[in-house]
């Protein structure tokens, strides 16, 4: 079975829409490889499998342990490795050292960059030196402590204007797809309209090329989430009753039964 790469993404563009979601981990990643076109590992991983406030302090040895896990767990899906804050803004030579060593140590297809204004002349280099890159624009995660939290983007027209500015650079200096976060849907549908690949949004609407949501939200492992993530099971209530059930039958000695052990050979 051959993966998908870049180019099967790029294509699909105003056709039938592209099926994303975050994987951290080989068993998810399995799980989620026959029905997605796209497995994004994001820094996401900090806040949701680490515990990080933010995604901030996401290492480049952190995404490669679970790039590599999502590549063994997946054969179909194209793999996106993002790269985490602080190992592309410095200089593109230092982006494209480490997006070589991502993709060399996992296998991904490709990295994501949160295209902040500085970002084009970086993805324009690392592109032509046969990186494929992702942008992601409006919320940008790791602009969080600039910000002062993570808030929708692009209310006011000022900010509405560099952010569609910023996805036309992005696209323009050869990124194959972009992630739109956080936007009202004017905004993602003037994106999807004005450049020439695939947007992905992810609290952007539904006038994007694809979706994209963070997997252990949609399947609702926390008690909180967004609004824009629909809940497409209670993963957090079984778990919380199979957890209690366990601890109910460890406590009354019902676990392990008879069919739980083992015996020894009749001498
Ligand atoms: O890190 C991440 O999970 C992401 C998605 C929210 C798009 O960037």
């Amino acid at each position: 079975m051959r993966r998908l790469a870049a180019p099967d993404i790029a294509e699909r563009k105003g056709k039938t829409p592209i099926v994303c979601l975050t994987a951290y981990t080989a068993p998810m990643a399995e799980l989620l490889d026959e029905a997605c076109d796209l497995l994004l590992v994001g820094d996401s991983v900090g806040m949701v499998i680490h515990g990080l406030p933010n995604t901030v302090g996401v290492t480049l040895e952190m995404m490669i342990l679970h790039g590599q896990a999502v590549m063994r767990g997946s054969r179909r899906a194209m793999v996106v490795i993002d790269m985490p804050f602080g190992s592309y803004e410095g200089s593109a030579q230092e982006a494209y050292a480490n997006a070589a060593r991502l993709m060399k140590e996992t296998g991904a297809q490709a990295v994501k960059v949160e295209s902040g204004p500085t970002v084009a002349d970086t993805i324009d280099y690392l592109v032509k030196r046969g990186v494929p890159v992702m942008g992601h624009v409006g919320l940008r995660p790791q602009a969080v402590l600039v910000d002062g939290g993570f808030k929708a983007k692009g209310k006011g027209a000022d900010e509405r204007a560099r952010i569609l500015e910023e996805a036309k650079a992005t696209a323009a200096a050869g990124a194959f797809a972009l992630v739109v976060e956080g936007v009202a849907e004017g905004l993602a549908r003037e994106i999807t309209e004005a450049v020439s690949v695939p947007t992905i949004g992810i609290g952007a609407s539904a006038g994007c090329d694809g979706q994209i949501l963070v997997t252990d939200d949609m399947l609702g492992l926390f008690d909180w989430t967004p609004k824009f993530v629909r809940r497409y099971a209670d993963l957090r209530g079984e778990i919380l009753r199979a957890v209690e059930a366990y601890a109910q039958d460890v406590q009354a000695r019902r676990f392990p039964g008879p069919a739980e052990i083992y015996f020894a050979k009749a001498v």
